[in-house]
């Protein structure tokens, strides 16, 4: 029996990557899951209810959790994860690709955040763990919109933290910087593959994940910051 046994987890962007990696460990100590993508997947887990959700789209997200809160009859823990990245200065990104960087990672998170609250408020306690990002602490070149809608979810949940605290709501930061996902990859989208070498993988950063939630609630972990070795520090 783990600690986290029979607790259920609401998780964006768990289709792939990092979030797929959450889900499974999770699901590994005992928590039930509603899993929310576009796709909807529900990588054929015990007690994880796959769930296609936009979470550009504030109804969507609602429904989602609803449907996790119905079928599991609580809600102990919020990974708001679901994010795209489009690496161009500027003036050169794609104006769909700001919008949806913005709406997706920013308006997204916000959302699922949201609807997830009042449940973890009257379960008493619970987590609220958001996937931002290196690029959420520093600027970095060539990724200013990037950084900007990660920038906003770090400082999303850093006020929430004081918001959410006296429910005994803990909420943190996971920033990793690169991680070898189909995130990636994705065309127009993303990093060059050739960069993928060196990089983590999504169960290092789903390990943390899981450090994060397993601490003893007498406290809580506000950020962590992990780095492959083969990426420079900037400082
Ligand atoms: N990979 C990295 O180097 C890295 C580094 C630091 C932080 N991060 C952050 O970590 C998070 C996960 O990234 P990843 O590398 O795991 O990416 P990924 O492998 O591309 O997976 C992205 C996930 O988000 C979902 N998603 C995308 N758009 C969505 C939408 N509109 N509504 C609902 N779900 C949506 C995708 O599922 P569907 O396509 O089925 O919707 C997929 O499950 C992101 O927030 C990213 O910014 C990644």
């Amino acid at each position: 029996m783990t600690q986290l046994e029979g607790k259920v987890a609401f998780v964006t962007g768990a289709s792939r990557g990092i979030g797929a990696a959450v889900g499974r460990a999770l699901s590994g100590n005992g928590v039930r899951l509603g899993l929310a993508s576009r796709s909807g997947d529900d990588l054929g887990l015990a007690d994880a209810l796959g769930l296609p959700c936009d979470v550009r789209r504030l109804d969507q997200v609602e429904a989602a959790v609803a449907k996790t809160v119905e079928r599991f009859g609580r809600l102990d823990i919020c990974v708001a994860n679901a994010g795209v990245g489009s690496y161009h200065t500027l003036v050169a990104t794609p104006v769909e690709h700001i919008e949806e960087m913005i709406d997706v990672n920013l308006k997204g998170t916000i959302y699922a955040i949201r609807a997830c609250v009042p449940h973890l408020i009257e379960s008493g306690e619970g987590d609220v763990v958001t996937l931002a990002s290196e690029a959420g602490r520093r600027g970095l070149p060539g990724e200013a919109v990037y950084c900007a809608s990660k920038f906003g979810q770090v400082g999303l949940t850093r006020a929430l933290d004081h918001e959410l605290r006296e429910h005994g709501i803990r909420c943190s930061n996971v920033c990793p910087g690169g991680v070898a996902t189909d995130f990636a990859l994705a065309d127009g989208y993303g990093r060059p593959p050739e960069v993928l070498a060196g990089m983590m993988s999504a169960e290092d950063v789903a390990d943390v994940v899981l450090f994060v939630l397993t601490r003893p609630r007498g406290y809580r972990i506000l950020e962590t910051a992990l780095r492959p070795v083969t990426e420079a520090s900037w400082g």
